[in-house]
């Protein structure tokens, strides 16, 4: 009947799903890959959905848990079905789920169009995440080394003084997946910071990049990632907060091709905004 709104089933996103998922990012010309779904599967296989209406798929969203904090992220209602709460039906879900998890602070990258609904939902705007995009012509530097996965341990523990709680799936599946683009710069055993990167058709994404201290040690991170990179086109999301980063990325003639805005519902925790995070892993996982 026309008018009507049909009830919307949530269930589980499963592995089967991620074609479907997959249609759909690439509908929106997003740059996600079946990697970053089975990763996010793998981080959490309870914390995915998709959204029914008389047995036919019409959207889906995902969450992260971390700990004290989440992110929610691939929210997307197929073209025909929205503006009918469907897409708020979803967020509301994923919402639910963490706070059962017992996550407290709930975050996001959001686009500008989905602003009013986040809002409605109690998400407040804490910063611009900016989307660059640059090439490199990096070289191999001192003191920086190819990540093993023997460095895993300590690498996540500096990595959660960062970003405020543990990543260690994503950081194991990113070295698993793209050995060549991890890079850790180190003094004498002290890890002073690293960068990831991975790859999406014939774009490298970098991220996460994550910097102790000192601007030389970042600088030395990106070249060498430059070099492995091989003269690929490449892409970042950067917080507007993470001043240093922004100012090399410009020197590097980076520019901005889009922007997002980081939210939170509750700004008053920085949980994943320090400016130690250079880059963002991905706007679904902050
Ligand atoms: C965002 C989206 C899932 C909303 O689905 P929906 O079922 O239409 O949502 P609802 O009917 O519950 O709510 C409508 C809200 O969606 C948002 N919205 C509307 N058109 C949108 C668009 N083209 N892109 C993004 N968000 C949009 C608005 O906030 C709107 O609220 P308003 O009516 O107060 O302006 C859907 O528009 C979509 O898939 N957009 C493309 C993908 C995307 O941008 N996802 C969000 C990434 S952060």
């Amino acid at each position: 009947m026309e008018g009507e709104v049909l009830s919307m089933r949530i269930r589980l996103m499963q592995r089967d799903d991620l074609e479907f998922a997959m249609d759909l990012t690439s509908a929106e010309g997003w740059m996600s890959t079946m990697l970053d779904f089975e990763e996010i599967l793998l981080h959490d296989p309870q914390g995915s959905f998709v959204g029914e209406v008389n047995g036919q798929d019409v959207g889906m969203v995902c969450t992260v848990p971390y700990d004290s904090f989440g992110f929610i992220g691939n929210l997307i209602v197929l073209p025909e079905w929205r503006g009918r709460q469907y897409g708020e039906a979803l967020m509301v879900h994923a919402m639910q789920y963490l706070r059962g998890l017992g996550v407290k602070t709930h975050m996001l990258d959001g686009v500008e169009m989905a602003i009013p609904l986040y809002e409605r939902l109690g998400f407040e705007k804490i910063a611009k995440s900016l989307r660059l995009e640059g090439r490199l012509v990096g070289e191999k530097m001192d003191g920086i080394r190819p990540i093993m996965h023997r460095d895993l341990k300590s690498l996540t523990e500096f990595d959660s003084l960062c970003f405020g709680c543990s990543r260690c799936v994503f950081l194991e599946t990113r070295l698993e997946s793209f050995p060549e683009l991890c890079m850790l710069a180190e003094d004498e055993g002290r890890i002073l910071g690293y960068i990831m990167g991975s790859r999406s058709g014939d774009i490298t994404r970098i991220g996460p990049w994550v910097v102790g201290e000192g601007n030389e040690t970042a600088e030395k991170l990106l070249s060498s990632f430059g070099e492995a990179a091989e003269g690929s086109l490449l892409r970042i999301g950067v917080l507007e907060t993470s001043v240093t980063a922004r100012d090399l990325l410009r020197r590097e003639d980076f520019r901005e091709i889009s922007f997002s805005w980081r939210m939170s519902t509750d700004p008053a925790q920085e949980w994943s905004c320090s400016t130690h995070l250079f880059a963002i892993c991905s706007p679904a996982r902050g």
